[in-house]
């Protein structure tokens, strides 16, 4: 009986994560409690606040450009070894919505062939 429990409490605490509807926020920065947390909290809210991030949603790549954009014209510091931990949090936390491909066009937006 108490291996059954303890298998149930392991899948619960397995699939939690993926069941549940919202990430745990931290309460002072409004963002995601994950890996990297700490270093995009201490490194990213001395300009602004933290909502300019967790109101922004990209790939890897377009963080990274937006760390660029802020490097090259905002005075943002080189994070260094940090800078892979930080997009991994980034595009992991706050990622596009909807991955892939545009919708195709609809048929009358089409040229006739
Ligand atoms: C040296 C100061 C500074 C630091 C540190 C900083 N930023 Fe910024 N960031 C800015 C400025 C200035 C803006 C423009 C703010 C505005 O438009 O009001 C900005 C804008 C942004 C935006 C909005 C970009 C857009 O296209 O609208 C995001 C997202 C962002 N920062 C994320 C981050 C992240 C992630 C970090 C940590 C790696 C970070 N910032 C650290 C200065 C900084």
């Amino acid at each position: 009986m108490l291996a059954v429990r303890r298998a149930l409490l392991a899948a619960f605490v397995m699939l939690a994560p993926a069941l549940s509807p919202a990430a745990e926020t931290d309460g002072k920065t409004g963002l995601v409690l994950a890996p990297g947390f700490e270093v995009v909290s201490t490194q990213c809210t001395v300009c602004h606040s933290a909502r300019l991030i967790s109101q922004n949603r990209s790939d890897r790549e377009g963080w990274l450009a937006m760390i660029r954009w802020m490097q090259d014209t905002q005075g943002l510091w080189p994070l260094g070894e940090d800078e892979d931990l930080v997009l991994d949090y980034l595009a992991t936390n706050y990622g596009p919505l909807s991955a892939g491909r545009r919708r195709p066009l609809p048929a009358s937006l089409l040229p006739d062939l």
